[in-house]
């Protein structure tokens, strides 16, 4: 029976995936996305929540109440990422597992994306392979969350 849940989150503008910059961000919507992390979470018998929100605070707040209630967060902070040290505070007080996706490369893109505040509180980063970057994001919560637990099976 599934488990643990697991949180992802994403940041502004991520609800206009499918229309918004296509040629940078592809042609998957959140949707489309949220689907597919539904069934990896099945597979990996784990509870899903996935959320997005235009606004800095609501991302805050759901990132401390994950304390205690969530065994690990996928954000996507999107532009927070690159200015946000409420939610990198919020991730530090969550002590939890924290991967951190973005759909691009943003280390090819504007310089001021190549800093994330987000990737200080993050165990491990995930950029450039698009909607496919919340799936790994998923394996690698799982791997985090129960070791080497499948070797042994
Ligand atoms: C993004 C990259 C950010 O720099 C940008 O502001 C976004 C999306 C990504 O998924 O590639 O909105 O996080």
């Amino acid at each position: 029976m599934a488990g643990e849940t697991i949180l992802v989150l994403n940041g502004p503008n991520l609800n206009l995936l499918g229309v918004r910059e296509p040629d940078i961000y592809g042609t998957e919507t959140l949707a489309e996305i949220e689907e597919s992390c539904l069934e990896r979470c099945a597979e990996l018998e784990m509870k899903l929540d996935f959320r997005q929100s235009n606004h800095e605070g609501e991302l805050v707040t759901w990132i401390q109440d994950a304390r205690g209630n969530a065994a690990g967060i996928v954000i996507n902070a999107a532009a927070f990422s690159h200015t946000s040290i409420a939610i990198f505070d919020a991730l530090k007080f969550a002590e939890l597992p924290v991967i951190e996706v973005h759909l691009s490369n943003i280390f090819k893109r504007e310089p001021f994306r190549h800093t994330s505040y987000v990737s200080m509180a993050a165990d491990g980063v995930i950029c450039g392979l698009g909607p496919q970057g919340y799936l790994l994001a998923l394996d690698a919560l799982w791997r985090l969350l129960h070791g080497d637990e499948d070797d042994e099976a």
